[in-house]
């Protein structure tokens, strides 16, 4: 553990502080029900949420967060919806874009392009290009994410780079993910109570620590986030060894 990070547990009265997080935001539906409003108020109340959660990473010292905003599975759902959370996600890239930049953190994408609007493309395109050079922090947006698509693309990309059969290997098949370059999620966490990945990277979470609340995710602040990193201090990883970390 570097000094800065020692530091930071110390003050925070935690023992270890994952370099990756990753989030599966569920239960914005469940908000808006609860509240007697339309589906997408939850889903704008939670795109608002990401700020609150982004800044707990700032001050406990997560380097990589991942939310999981739209899965490849979320299509399935009315028309009205899916055109109205990607109205919402495109709104808040445009928005939200320079004020990441100014704070020094970089924007990625995982998941698909294709099958995107035009426009929404562009935005997601300018905000990567943007924030490329940015070091303070990885705000890494799941979006159009399928854990098995990406599997089978990266299959399909290393067929196509003409890889040999036998230099294949684990670390380079991570290359092939959309994930090349970051370290696997340490910890993961669910809200709304649901006890599943939903094809949620599910190549790197081989060796995460996962964490359920039942707490919705509107309502997730930054109170609840450290409850999750405290929970996830307690945890001893072995790895499949006998020393814990
Ligand atoms: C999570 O909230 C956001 C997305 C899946 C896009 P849900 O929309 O799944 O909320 P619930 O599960 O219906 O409460
Ligand atoms: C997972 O939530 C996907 C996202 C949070 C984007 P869902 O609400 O789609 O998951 P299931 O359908 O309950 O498994
Ligand atoms: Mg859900």
């Amino acid at each position: 553990m570097s000094q800065d990070q020692q530091a930071l547990t110390a003050k925070h009265g935690l023992t270890k502080i994952p370099r990756h997080v990753a989030i599966i935001m569920d239960g914005n539906g469940r908000w808006a029900a609860k509240r007697g409003l339309p589906r997408l108020a939850g889903h704008r109340a939670g795109v608002e949420n990401i700020q609150r959660v982004l800044e707990g990473c700032a001050d406990y010292g997560v380097k990589v967060l991942t939310i999981y905003a739209f899965s490849t599975e979320n299509w399935s759902r009315p028309q009205e919806e899916v055109q109205g959370l990607l109205r919402i996600l495109e709104e808040v890239i445009d928005r939200r874009t320079q004020e990441f930049h100014e704070k020094g953190v970089q924007l990625r994408h995982i998941g698909q392009l294709e099958g995107l609007s035009e426009s929404l493309k562009a935005k997601v395109r300018y905000a990567i290009d943007l924030t490329k050079n940015n070091d303070k922090g990885i705000l890494n947006i799941a979006f159009n994410y399928g854990g098995r698509s990406e599997i089978v693309e990266a299959a399909r990309r290393i067929i196509q780079a003409g890889i040999a059969p036998e230099s294949l290997d684990e670390n380079l098949f991570s290359r092939y993910l959309y994930t090349a370059g970051l370290p696997d999620p340490d910890l993961i966490i669910r809200t709304a109570g649901e006890m599943r990945l939903s094809n949620y990277l599910i190549w790197q979470a081989a060796y995460a620590e996962y964490y359920s609340t039942p707490t919705l995710w509107p309502d997730f602040d930054k109170q609840e986030f450290y409850k999750a990193l405290q929970a996830y201090s307690q945890r001893v990883r072995r790895f499949g060894g006998l020393e814990g970390v």
